[in-house]
């Protein structure tokens, strides 16, 4: 077997506050005795054209560093201001320049370049999410006639924002360079296969535009998962704990609803506020009895379009304690910081409910976490978006749509008010989807999938 390259924007950094990904793919890592490449978080002047390979905690990291505008174009231009709100169906908040696409294709070279040199043969290579989709592309112009994967981790979108985006066809034409494409749900497969299936040729300055020929990449659906026997250990674990004393203490008996994400549009954070408001107003008997904690840490605030999210976010927390909040009762708490996994663990514990309303995501990976740290004995309610790829695996949840929050503020009742034994019942099998959907497994299906070689590309490079 050779050995596995993981791809991906970000590399994974020091200390155990790592992410469930990196937990997963370190130890296949170590035994395939590979490495993971990426960008070093440096913003240099003039790159070195090699990569700088280090050791972080056991693990080879192959790094790149990249200049501002290269990092601007590509990361906070193409990749999260026209891929991100399109491929989750916000075209209202794409902004469009059309540099940035070059940027972003200069950024794939640029990784293609410095990683060729330190591939083998026979190396499977695997490249995660939309920040790299042209790499295969790239690789394979520089000759690489190695496997390569490609996982998605946010949703395809549907044929019509497809086309919104600019240069969608040479993207389509990078993904069909892969020999296997992932995906989170089967909905980002069916879109995907609306896409491939009607792909007539169009005209583009009268110029005939080819359809792509997808014949030689499978594109599957692999549902990634966390590792939820780990959330019940570390949600009982000291630092846990310590976390939930201080918690419980101001709590005194009231009941927890909890919000854990980053602070990006498409979690539906403004409706999911509006709900709570909207369960206070109809059911005073809930007021002084429930106490909502939404955990939000800043994301990608470089961009307009999330800090008018956060500006939004604090005008509807602002508002509801405005209206409901007594001297001595607070109906909620809004955090903009970052916790560890322990913390986190234990504060899922510690919920009545946990509230997972995006708009729109590729899996969600906080529906497992909280799923794995409940209390088998007195477990919480989850209340999951229908447009999550997790309600694809979780119908048990209290599945909602997130944009109707008369729904989702009558899902918080029924979650308040459900008895025992249907909440042992609907998390038995939570936990059960949540176990069989482990992240060790789906690192395993995915590479497993990968391993035959299907395909030669020596004879399809591009001219
Ligand atoms: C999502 C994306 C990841 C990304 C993460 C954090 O989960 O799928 O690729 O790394 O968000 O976003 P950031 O822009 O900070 O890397």
């Amino acid at each position: 077997m050779g050995r596995l390259v993981v791809v991906s924007n970000r590399t994974p950094g020091k200390g155990p506050a790592a992410g469930g990904l990196a937990v997963a793919l370190r130890q296949t890592l170590a035994e395939r005795e590979g490495f993971w490449f990426g960008w070093s978080g440096k913003l240099v002047d003039i790159p070195e054209p090699h990569a700088q390979i280090t050791d972080i905690d056991g693990l080879t990291v192959a790094q790149i560093d990249l200049t501002r505008d290269d990092h601007q174009a590509y990361y906070g231009g193409y990749s999260n201001s026209i891929l991100w709100p399109s491929f989750h169906l916000r075209l209202d908040l794409a902004t469009i320049e059309a540099h940035w696409y070059e940027g972003y294709r200069r950024v794939n070279t640029q990784f293609a370049r410095a990683l060729l040199p330190l591939l083998k043969p026979d190396d499977v290579i695997w490249v995660h999410d939309y920040h790299l989709i042209p790499l295969a592309t790239e690789l394979r112009n520089l000759g690489a006639r190695n496997r390569i994967g490609f996982y998605l981790h946010i949703p395809f979108p549907t044929p019509d924002a497809l086309y919104a985006i600019p240069h969608h066809q040479e993207l389509m034409r990078d993904l069909s360079r892969y020999d296997l494409v992932g995906m989170q749900a089967n909905r980002d497969v069916a879109a995907f296969t609306e896409f491939a299936d009607h792909q007539t040729p169009s005209s583009l300055d009268g110029a005939r535009v080819h359809s792509v020929d997808f014949s030689r990449t499978e594109v599957v659906a692999f549902p990634i998962g966390s590792d939820p026997d780990a959330f019940a250990r570390l949600a009982v674990s000291p630092a846990a704990t310590k976390m939930v004393r201080r918690v419980e203490r101001t709590l005194a008996d009231q009941r927890l609803i909890l919000g854990v994400d980053r602070l990006d549009y498409s979690k539906g954070l403004p409706q999911r506020v509006e709900a709570y408001e909207k369960l206070l107003a109809n059911d005073s008997r809930f007021r002084r009895q429930i106490h909502m904690l939404q955990v939000a840490p800043p994301s990608r605030d470089a961009i307009k379009e999330y800090q008018e999210t956060s500006d939004t976010l604090d005008a509807v927390c602002g508002r509801v304690m405005g209206r409901f909040a007594e001297p001595d009762w607070q109906p909620l708490t809004y955090v903009k910081r970052a916790y560890g996994q322990p913390s986190l663990a234990g504060l899922y514990r510690l919920a009545s409910v946990g509230l997972v309303t995006p708009l729109r995501d590729g899996m969600n990976l906080v529906a497992h976490e909280f799923i794995g740290a409940q209390d088998p004995t007195d477990p919480g309610v989850l209340i999951l978006s229908r447009f999550a790829g997790a309600a694809e695996i979780f119908p048990d949840a209290l599945l909602v749509n997130p944009f109707d929050t008369d729904e989702t503020a009558e899902a918080l009742r029924m979650a308040l008010d459900m008895p025992l034994d249907e909440r042992i019942a609907r998390w038995t099998t939570l936990m059960a989807s949540a176990q069989k959907h482990n992240v060790t497994d789906w690192a395993k299906h995915f590479l497993d999938h990968l391993a035959p070689a299907k395909v030669d590309h020596s004879s399809t490079r591009d001219v």
